[in-house]
């Protein structure tokens, strides 16, 4: 096998799909003589926050999508937040909502997410779209998980049968993954850190989903020869490798790439891999919302694979 051929190349992926998604957006300015308009609401000023929060206002503008961005301190009192929500609930022109997490400590995550209107929900986190995901008649799915799918189908349309293991029990990825592999017919498994023999659930997988936040903790030891690995992991590390000028880090995955390469049929690459991903899901969630709220239907990506 090529090695390019293992490697699952997320800005490919995303490309493909944002250019389906384009004349969408196209199609929606003509009908409706207004772009689709995603309102990103950012608190704080956690470097990682700011860096998604930048990529997927300049990947929106490059898509016909306008962006909004409301920026707080990170002492902003819960209740100025949750009217800003409120108000953007209400504002026709605004047609998904996100509120880039984590949030600082003293504002309840729950409150705000159940805050936002389920039909601007575009991180599908209201438990309105939560639930509706698990119970089997998804309407807006959380980006990365949605991602992650796409390219695992991409990659091997039928999924019947498959042992899949997530590592990483979050909301945002670990029991989403679980509701879309389960509806795909694979055999899940959740496993977390309370995990015993996480090695040995590991070793079973034919495929990997890591969404642990451990630099590279997944090595080769963790890996079914042929397996597929999905990476969710962004880490950032201090670089060692003092011949590289001007580069003090760098962005590695919860997988040791270079360790489990051999052995793995195939395996998303970190940078370049699941990001891209999420980022196009989210153009797809926002267009999604903005058909919706004209009545308009709208395809979504799952039910045309
Ligand atoms: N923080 C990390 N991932 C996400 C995401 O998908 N959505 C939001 N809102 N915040 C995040």
């Amino acid at each position: 096998m090529e090695t390019n051929d293992k490697i699952i190349n997320g800005k490919i992926h995303a490309d493909n799909l944002l250019k389906k998604i384009y004349p969408l957006s196209v199609d929606y300015i003509k009908k409706y003589s207004k772009k689709p308009t995603l309102a990103v609401v950012l608190i704080g000023n956690d470097p990682a926050s700011e860096v998604y929060v930048k990529n997927k206002i300049i990947t929106a503008n490059k898509n016909n999508i306008n962006s909004l961005k409301i920026t707080f301190s990170n002492e902003v009192y819960e209740n100025i937040l949750l009217d800003k929500i409120i108000e953007l609930n209400n504002n026709p022109d605004v047609h998904g909502i996100l509120v880039q997490l984590p949030l600082p400590k003293h504002i309840s995550e729950k409150l705000v997410i159940q805050t936002i209107n389920p039909e601007k929900d575009v991180d599908g986190f209201h438990p309105t779209n939560y639930g509706n995901l698990f119970m089997g008649s998804p309407s807006f799915i959380p980006c990365t998980p949605l991602g992650c799918f796409y390219m695992l189908k991409k990659e091997i349309p039928d999924l019947t049968g498959k042992n899949a293991v997530i590592i990483g029990r979050s909301n945002i990825v670990g029991k989403p993954m679980a509701s879309l592999l389960l509806s795909s017919n694979c055999t899940v498994t959740i496993a977390h850190s309370k995990t015993i023999n996480l090695i040995e659930t590991c070793k079973k997988a034919d495929i990997l989903i890591a969404a642990i936040g451990k630099p590279e903790m997944i090595n080769e030891d963790y890996i079914k020869k042929n397996a597929i690995i999905i990476d969710v992991g962004i880490n950032r590390i201090e670089q060692n490798d003092l011949s590289i000028k001007n580069n003090k880090s760098k962005l590695v995955g919860d997988v040791n790439y270079n360790k489990v390469f051999d052995i793995v049929d195939k395996i998303t690459p970190v940078p370049g891999g699941v990001g891209p991903m999420t980022i196009a899901c989210l153009m797809h969630n926002t267009l999604k919302a903005a058909f919706l709220n004209k009545k308009d239907p709208f395809i979504n990506i799952l039910e045309s694979m």
